[in-house]
């Protein structure tokens, strides 16, 4: 699918198909009307006979309409003005390109004005609707093999604005970037874990920076011993794979500033290790390394986007994997900070591998460090797959994180953690335990484990998105039932941005 802008009238263009919006009457027990006057006259009985409701969501095709110089019509429904949002923006698009493919339109002329009948500007919603777009557009289709014969009919739609200022050109740029990175995240979760391994990861992280003017390095193992990222190590000695530890690099704010540094878990499978997952769904494991996915997706969008910020990103890479030489319960590591863990439970790895990311993050003197992670299924349990929750004591950077999360429409929930969770993980004979005995709270004790691994006073947020990582189609319509959200990358420019 392509999605382009123009500033024009639409009564001059001619097309194959042509989109107007429709929204219930302001009036009790009145037919919805179409955003276009004419254009409500036209579908009068439609609208009477409430087959078009103006509900949000709804996407309704009339074929061969022949309406002026287009042959079908779609009308989408935006929901009660009162309710309108950048996020039911996002839907309705979404629900437009379900429409789309469905009825097999392949070229769609959309009457973008009538987005705004409320008191928001169009440059807001017209971001949020390419984003929808082009989120809904994201497939992973790639390892079905194809008949040859068969050609793919390229999408085109075609936003159309009479508005000519330059801020609906930046929104609809900044859109299409940011559900672009969200949908290069996407496709490393949805790759399976023998496609997307650690070092494929990396080499993933260095193509897609690629012009962007990010400077990306991969650690391979003999680099991640030599800065003692006993982590990292002690996770990966159970795989034939080697670990990566994956460094992205952004300068675009002034010399010296402090840079905002992102931590992401990059652990491509998780099966447990000698501690082992259950068979049911252990191949949603390869969406581990979605912590990762997100950040990296982060980065390529702020490099796009030539944010005037300093950023670096650090992902940690390894699977958790069983042969011989695997942790075993009890075993003893070293943290790079010098602290020591016991691993009481080797499927408790994502904290592990953290542990060296974040010591090494905190050395870089930064503004703030945020880091993402599909960490615990007590998560899941917790906030299911809307919310993502996050952890911070900062109330400065809680504050930011709120007013990021507002503008990019991702749902985050504060959570709880304080110097009783940190006991939990008291380690009996070694420093910190990698679980808790003490049950229940099992993400706000993961948090506890990973500040253990924070440099003091540097603010400090975590972002559980193991229910929000992958399979949220059920709720949110512009992701894939099965596959991976990218869930983040949308809120993590926002937050790179106050910076
Ligand atoms: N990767 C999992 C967490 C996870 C679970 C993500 C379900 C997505 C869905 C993590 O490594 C893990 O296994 N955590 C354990 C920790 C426990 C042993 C303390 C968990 O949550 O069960
Ligand atoms: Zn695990
Ligand atoms: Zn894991």
């Amino acid at each position: 699918m392509q999605v382009h802008l123009h500033a024009k009238d639409i009564s001059t263009l001619q097309g194959q198909t042509v989109v107007f919006f429709s929204k219930p009457s302001a009036k009790k027990d009145q037919p919805a009307v179409i955003t276009e006057k004419d254009v409500t006259e036209i579908f009068e009985e439609s609208l009477s006979d409430k087959i078009i409701t103006g509900a949000a969501n709804e996407a309704i095709t009339f074929r061969e309409a022949n309406l002026n110089n287009f042959r079908h019509v779609i009308i989408v429904g935006l929901g009660a003005d009162s309710k309108m949002t950048a996020e039911t923006v996002r839907q309705s698009a979404a629900a437009l390109y379900k429409e789309i493919k469905a009825t097999k339109v392949t070229e769609a002329f959309v009457q973008l004005d009538g987005l705004t009948g409320s008191k928001k500007d169009l440059a807001e919603y017209t971001q949020a609707f390419v984003e929808g777009l082009n989120l809904a557009g994201y497939s992973f289709d790639e390892l079905k093999s194809k008949p040859k014969d068969k050609k793919e009919e390229v999408i085109n739609i075609h936003l159309v604005t009479k508005a000519k200022d330059k801020s609906i050109v930046t929104a609809f740029n900044e859109g299409t970037i940011l559900a672009s990175c969200t949908n290069f995240a996407r496709r490393l979760g949805d790759m399976p874990g023998n496609l997307m391994t650690p070092t494929i990861l990396a080499e993933e992280a260095i193509r897609g920076a690629k012009g962007t003017g990010l400077k990306v390095t991969a650690w391979d193992k003999k680099r991640i011993e030599k800065e003692r990222m006993g982590g990292l190590l002690g996770v990966n000695q159970g795989s034939d794979q080697e670990p990566r530890f994956i460094v992205m690099e952004y300068s675009g704010g002034t010399k010296g500033k402090k840079p905002v540094c992102f931590v992401g878990k990059g652990l491509t499978f998780d099966c447990g290790g000698v501690s082992i997952k259950p068979g049911a769904k252990m191949e949603e494991m390869k969406y581990d390394m979605m912590g990762g996915a997100g950040v990296i997706g982060t980065m390529l969008a702020i490099a796009q986007l030539k944010l005037k910020v300093n950023v670096i990103a650090f992902v940690p890479s390894t699977e958790n994997m069983i042969n011989g030489h695997a942790t075993k319960p009890g075993d003893v590591h070293t943290a790079r900070n010098g602290k020591t863990f016991e691993v009481n439970n080797t499927d408790a790895e994502g904290r592990l591998i953290l542990s060296d990311a974040l010591s090494y993050a905190s050395e870089q003197d930064p503004a703030i460090i945020i880091d993402a992670a599909t960490l615990t299924g007590a998560m899941v349990v917790a906030l299911g797959n809307i919310h993502t929750g996050y952890f911070t004591k900062n109330a400065a950077l809680k504050t930011k994180i709120e007013k990021a999360a507002d503008i990019s429409g991702e749902a985050v929930w504060h959570m709880p953690f304080n110097e009783h969770h940190t006991k939990d993980m008291k380690g009996t004979y070694a420093d910190l335990s990698n679980i808790s005995y003490t049950g229940g709270a099992g993400s706000g004790t993961a948090a506890a484990f990973l500040e253990q691994f924070v440099g003091e006073d540097i603010p400090w947020a975590h972002f559980d998105i193991a229910g929000t990582g992958w399979a949220c189609g059920n709720r949110l319509n512009y992701c894939t039932p099965k596959g991976a959200t990218g869930v983040m990358v949308r809120t993590f420019v926002e937050i790179a941005k106050q910076y």
